[in-house]
């Protein structure tokens, strides 16, 4: 067994998170003189927790979106648990992965609850299950699920949207979770409130940008 064969079951065995690399990875928009991400390297062990910070422009919302295949790499390789992303089917790999933008980025005709359960619908989970869960994230995110439940994102302030969309990027247990400034529009006692839900959960904590590993039960 190769080290990162090693690597990778001892992950599998002891949580159900998700490892991720970036091998050499570089961005360059068509256009710009110099790239978006260059020469990035790292690798994330499953459960961590990880932000990144850095001035405007210099590339952490790129670097999040080549997770996940909005945007795709000039050259290198981004891999979770082993594989490399661009192998895999963009849709499949957006199911597995959960990802927070700033201001929620709601589906505005749809209610909050069918907003949250739109990735355990595409996963066939049971109505029941999804209710359940829904109810749980409405509760975790400080939105009482009785009132807020079959409200339209138009209904709701932008923290609250905001707060809606952190529920849906968490709602089907993701291996993977991509936040881009998740709690930016609310303020500060209901972020301190969102971070200490989230660390229970956990969820991305930082205010910046967070790539969340976490561990599952
Ligand atoms: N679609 C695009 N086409 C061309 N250039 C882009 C595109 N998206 C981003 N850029 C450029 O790539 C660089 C990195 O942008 P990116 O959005 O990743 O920065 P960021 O670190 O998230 O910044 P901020 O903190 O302001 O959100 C910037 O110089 C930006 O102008
Ligand atoms: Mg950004």
């Amino acid at each position: 067994m190769t080290q990162e064969q090693q690597s990778r079951s001892a992950s599998t065995r002891e949580t159900s998170g998700a490892e991720i690399v970036f091998d050499h990875v570089t961005k360059s928009y068509p256009g710009q003189k110099s790239p978006a991400v260059k020469d990035l390297s790292f690798s994330i062990p499953a459960g961590e927790l990880v932000a990144f910070v850095g001035p405007s422009g210099c590339g952490k919302t790129t670097s999040l979106k080549m997770i996940n295949r909005l945007v795709e790499p000039t050259s290198g390789e981004i891999r979770i648990n082993g594989e490399d992303v661009t192998k895999k089917n963009p849709t499949q790999l957006r199911r597995d992965i959960g990802y927070v933008i700033q201001g929620g980025g709601l589906i505005p005709h749809m209610s909050v609850a069918d907003n949250i359960a739109l990735v355990p619908k595409l996963k066939k989970w049971k109505s029941d299950k999804i209710a359940q869960r829904t109810d749980e994230l409405l509760d975790m995110v400080g939105l009482d699920p009785a009132i807020y439940r079959d409200r339209f994102p138009r209904e709701l302030s932008g923290g609250q949207q905001q707060r809606v969309g952190v529920a849906r990027g968490l709602a089907a247990d993701p291996p993977v979770v991509l936040m881009d400034e998740p709690f930016g529009a609310v303020d500060p006692i209901t972020r301190t409130h969102l971070q200490d839900a989230a660390s229970q959960h956990p969820v991305g904590t930082e205010e910046n940008y967070c790539v969340r590993y976490p561990r599952y039960r």
